[in-house]
């Protein structure tokens, strides 16, 4: 699938009520398309998001971003679970993927919250984005804090503006909430 093909698909999609399943192997389907992927960001079709140099838009429009992702390989801070503002799935393009720590929460009492309360995290888990799969990240149902690959990896991105939700931040071990971005 071209991005172009892509791109179609996802605006026929109902992104209100999104079908993460389908949406998932479209994704999966663009992302085997790596000559292509090379040749857009060779040609400088792509745009650096100018907040995170390691991050190029591939596509942008009212309803979704398609974007690329680089990760460096590293140690990350786990200190702190975020939630996103709008609901992303990803895939993983190359390398051996990050993994992700993850607690599930519950949206209802976030969206109550102030900074400096303290809310539920359910037990933490992990996920391995491995070369070739996906993982749906809702909005405000699973904090989570990114940990660095062992080795240079690149994921993609599908992130739907639909439903924007303030963003928070937790810290994982008094479990309260240290910042909250405004959606
Ligand atoms: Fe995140």
């Amino acid at each position: 699938m071209t991005l172009a093909e892509f791109v179609e698909f996802v605006r026929r999609q109902d992104l209100a009520r999104p079908d993460v399943q389908a949406l998932a192997e479209a994704l999966r389907a663009f992302g085997r398309q790596r000559a292509e992927i090379v040749e857009l960001l060779e040609r400088g079709v792509a745009q650096v998001n100018a907040y995170k140099a390691s991050c190029y838009v591939l596509h942008f429009e009212s309803t979704f971003t398609v974007r690329l992702v680089e990760w460096p390989p590293g140690v990350a801070d786990t200190t702190t679970v975020h939630t996103h503002s709008a609901p992303l799935i990803t895939y993983g393009l190359s390398g051996p993927g990050c993994q992700t720590l993850l607690h599930a929460c519950d949206p209802e009492e976030l969206r109550v919250a102030q900074v400096g309360d303290s809310v539920g995290l359910g037990e933490s888990f992990t996920n391995l984005l491995a070369p070739d799969t996906t993982f749906f990240y809702p909005t405000d149902s699973l904090a989570h804090a990114q940990c660095l690959p062992e080795r240079y990896s690149i994921s993609l991105n599908l992130i739907l503006h639909a439903a924007l939700t303030p963003q928070y931040f937790i810290n994982r071990e008094t479990r309260r909430v240290t910042r909250i971005r405004a959606a």
